[in-house]
């Protein structure tokens, strides 16, 4: 079975081909037009969705070493995301299914992002609680078995990834926040400024970042490095309390589901001080994380989840972009 997979939600352009479970080529072209606004533009993401999905299609067969005849179905992501975005991927998706005589199938990128963990270890085992951190979201899920999904908690205001952001933003980096802030904390002292943990009362499984963006916001207005204190100190502090948030909800979320097994999934994942508090802090359960690679957006865990479903596959090109499309 040799499923294609097309993955253009947000700002990556993505194309994957795998073969029973087993990625034999990951194209991800990252459009770095948007880092001088400073944020996505969705109708500059659209037009450069349309202008490299060709191009990023045959790279993605040509690595695989298959015959684009080979290619049994098309797997493309329909939502959560920028419709205009969306659409781009849906259509050319559905053009090529045409054209070659084959399925096209929609998948839910939150989904894909959480099977991206079976890339990592193909013999996870059900059930696991799943963190999953994105640009858009910040969920923990509880994952008993393949398509039975039990949400947890979520976050009430901004997603983690919008809190890297928008913190970026504050001290000046560039977008996306998430990589910079973790480049520019690197040798700075987390514990210089205690910044708000907003943990919700005792047993809360949900998150709030947006009062944390805000006390930064007002801290930075007063701020000047001296020799006691440097921005870097603060970039650090910023981080840990992101993090400190993570991974006291996946504490408790591993205490309450009482799961063996623990994954996170979406692009806050690929923070390296996120996986190493995990590590320190979590000892009673496995904890298994992405490939940094299949931690952003990308198209493997989107064909890898393709496959999955078209075990089940019952429609043929009826469907269309959600924007807001939710996971149960
Ligand atoms: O999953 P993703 O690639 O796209 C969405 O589905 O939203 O996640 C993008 C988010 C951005 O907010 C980005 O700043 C954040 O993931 N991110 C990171 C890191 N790499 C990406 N946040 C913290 N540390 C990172 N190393
Ligand atoms: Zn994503």
């Amino acid at each position: 079975m040799i499923t294609l997979g097309i993955e253009t939600s947000c700002d990556e352009t993505a194309a994957s081909i795998c073969d029973s479970g087993k990625i034999l080529s990951n194209v991800v072209s990252s459009q770095l037009i948007h880092s001088k606004f400073g944020g996505v533009v969705p109708e500059v993401a659209s037009r450069e969705h349309e202008r490299l999905l060709n191009l990023i299609i045959e790279k993605a067969v040509k690595d695989s070493k298959i015959d684009i005849k080979d290619i049994n179905i098309i797997a493309v992501t329909n939502g959560p995301g920028l419709s205009g975005a969306l659409l781009t991927g849906i259509s050319f998706a559905k053009g090529l299914g045409v054209g070659l005589g084959i399925p096209v199938i929609p998948i839910n990128h939150l989904e894909a992002h959480i099977f991206s963990n079976f890339l990592a270890d193909p013999l996870l085992l059900y059930p696991f609680v799943c963190l999953l951190v994105s640009g858009g979201h910040t969920q923990l899920w509880y994952i008993k078995s393949f398509e039975n999904y039990h949400l947890l908690g979520e976050t009430r205001d901004d997603a983690a990834g919008e809190a890297f952001d928008k913190g970026a933003r504050i001290f000046g980096l560039s977008y996306p926040g998430g990589p910079e802030i973790e480049k520019f904390a690197k040798g700075g002292n987390p514990n210089a400024h205690f910044f708000p943990r907003s943990l919700l009362g005792k047993d809360s499984l949900e998150f709030s970042f947006s009062g944390l963006k805000t006390s930064l916001l007002y801290f930075m207005d007063n701020f000047k490095e001296s020799k006691l204190i440097k921005k870097r100190d603060i970039i650090a502090s910023y981080q840990q309390a992101i993090v400190d948030t993570l991974v006291e909800k996946v504490s408790r979320a591993i205490f309450k589901t009482k799961v063996n097994t623990c994954v996170i999934a979406g692009g806050v994942a690929a923070n390296k001080c996120l996986r190493e508090k995990l590590k320190d802090n979590i000892k009673e359960v496995k904890l298994i994380y992405p490939n940094i690679t299949y931690c952003n957006d990308n198209a493997a865990m989107i064909a890898y989840l393709g496959e999955k479903k078209s075990k089940r596959l019952n429609n043929y090109l009826s469907f269309s972009a959600i924007p807001n499309l939710k996971l149960k």
